[in-house]
C-alpha cells in the first residue's frame, strides 16, 4: 500500500525528487483523477485549459512503446539500437506514462509561450501531487516528442504539441533526494539604489 507523505505540505514540496526507477503501483481510480486535477489548478492565462493528459498503462504500454521506437528512428536515424531499445523498455515497463499534450491556440491573444507555460506549471503540479500521495515520477522529453505520427497516435493534431512525458509509478528507493542548489545564490531583495545581482552569477562562484 502506497503511503501518502504526512509531513507539512511545504516539507513535502522540499522533499520531492524525480526518479525513473519506478515500480508498481501507479495511481488509479479516484486517486489518479485527484492527482491529475492538481494539474488543472495551475495558473492559466485566459483560462484556455491547454493541458491534455493522455494516460498509458497496463497492457497498452508495449504498443505505445513500439510507436515511440518508430518515432525515435524517424527523428534520430543515427541513434544507436541500444538507445531505441532503452526507450522501448522504459515505455513498456514503467507502470504508467502520462503524455503531456499541449492544446495550443496560435492566433489567441494569449501568447503561445504562456499557453506552454501553463501546461508546464500543470505538469509540475502533477509531479508534486504524485509525490504527496506517495508515488513518484520523472518528466522526460526528446526529439521524438516532436514526431507528428507519434503525436497523431495521442490525438494531437497540428498545431497541438507535446511537452514530454511523465513516467509514473512508485519510487523503487523512496526518500532518495537530489542535492539542491542553495537558495541564497538564486534570490535577491530588490533595493531602489542598487541593481540586483545574484551570488550564482558572481565570477568566484
Ligand atoms: C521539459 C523537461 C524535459 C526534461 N527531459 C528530460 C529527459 O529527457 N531526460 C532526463 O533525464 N531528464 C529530463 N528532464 C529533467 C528531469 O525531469 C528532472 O528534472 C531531473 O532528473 C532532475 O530531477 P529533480 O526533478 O529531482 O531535480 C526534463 C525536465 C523538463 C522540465
Amino acid at each position: 500500500m502506497t503511503q501518502a507523505i504526512s509531513d507539512s505540505p511545504l516539507s513535502a514540496l522540499l522533499g520531492r525528487s524525480s526518479t525513473g526507477d519506478l515500480i508498481a503501483p501507479a495511481p488509479e481510480g479516484d486517486v489518479l483523477m485527484r492527482i491529475l486535477s492538481a494539474g488543472l489548478c495551475a495558473p492559466d492565462h485566459g483560462h484556455l485549459c491547454p493541458w491534455r493528459y493522455i494516460v498509458i498503462t497496463g497492457a497498452e504500454r508495449p504498443a505505445f512503446a513500439a510507436h515511440v521506437v518508430e518515432a525515435v528512428a524517424r527523428q534520430e536515424p543515427d541513434a544507436p539500437e541500444k538507445k531505441r531499445e532503452k526507450r522501448r523498455t522504459r515505455f513498456s515497463e514503467t507502470p504508467m506514462i502520462i503524455a503531456l499534450g499541449m492544446h495550443i491556440r496560435p492566433k489567441h491573444k494569449v501568447p503561445v509561450i504562456e499557453q506552454e507555460m501553463a501546461v508546464a506549471a500543470g505538469a509540475m503540479n502533477v509531479l508534486n501531487a504524485l509525490h504527496m500521495e506517495g508515488f513518484g515520477g520523472v518528466w522526460i522529453s526528446g526529439a521524438f516528442c516532436e514526431d507528428r505520427p507519434l503525436l497523431r497516435h495521442l490525438g494531437l493534431k497540428k498545431p497541438h504539441r507535446l511537452a514530454g512525458f511523465l513516467l509514473v509509478g512508485t519510487p523503487e528507493k523512496p526518500g532518495k533526494l537530489h542535492k539542491r542548489p542553495d537558495i541564497a545564490d538564486y534570490m535577491a531583495i530588490w533595493e531602489a539604489e542598487h541593481p540586483v545581482t545574484f551570488r550564482a552569477d558572481e565570477e568566484s562562484h
